[in-house]
């Protein structure tokens, strides 16, 4: 997902939007203080649409924004195929694989729900929504190199290929139902 607006962005501009209604606030009281009862009027007004215009930024980051800036992936990983089988053998090294390595962050169904999840900006994503939404060689590219600008760390160097495109092949069977996170 190429997006320009995310949980992110949006989360930065609330923030310049309370920074200013701050300094408009400052300003209105300095009138109301002076004594200025009409004066002290149009600077609280704008404090108090800046801090709405912040509400409303924030209440779009977390409930339409993606909150996170998934890189895109180059079109040649994209099309990548999968050249290990899709079978039970592949889901169970892909499984070994994910409770070793991911299952502390993405949980052990990966909906995301991890014991160190909680401590991550950005969460992860539920991987079984999200897994069925991508091309194999996304999933597989992420996986391989990370994210950058979240905890998604590069596997490239931990596991290797068959291992990596294993892990592709079990998330998708995890996420339709043919596998199971434990066996
Ligand atoms: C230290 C925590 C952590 C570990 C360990 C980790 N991840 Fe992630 N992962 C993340 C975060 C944070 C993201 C970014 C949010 C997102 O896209 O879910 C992410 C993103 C992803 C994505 C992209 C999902 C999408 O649709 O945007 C995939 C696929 C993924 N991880 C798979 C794995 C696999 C497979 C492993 C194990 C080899 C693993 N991760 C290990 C934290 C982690």
């Amino acid at each position: 997902m190429i997006t320009g607006i995310t949980r992110q962005g949006l989360e930065q501009s609330a923030l310049l939007l309370v920074i200013g209604a701050a300094v408009f606030g400052l300003l209105a009281l300095r009138a109301y203080r002076r004594g200025d009862h009409e004066g002290w009027r149009r600077p609280a007004l704008s404090a108090g649409g800046l801090v709405l215009l912040a509400v409303v930024a924030l209440g779009a980051g977390y409930t339409v924004a993606p909150n996170i800036p998934t890189p895109p992936v180059p079109i040649t990983a994209r099309f990548a195929q999968n050249p290990v089988a899709d079978t039970p053998e592949a889901w169970a090294a892909g499984r070994a694989a994910y409770n070793a390595r991911c299952a502390v962050c993405h949980g052990p169904q990966g909906l995301g729900d991890g014991p160190a999840a909680f401590t991550l900006n950005p969460r992860p994503f539920n991987l079984q929504v999200h897994t069925p939404q991508h091309a194999p060689g996304e999933v597989y590219h992420w996986i391989s190199e990370g994210i950058p600008g979240t905890a998604m760390p590069p596997w490239k160097d931990v596991l290797d290929e068959t291992e990596r495109w294993s892990l592709v092949r079990f998330l998708y069977a995890l996420a339709d139902g043919r596998a199971r996170s434990t066996q």
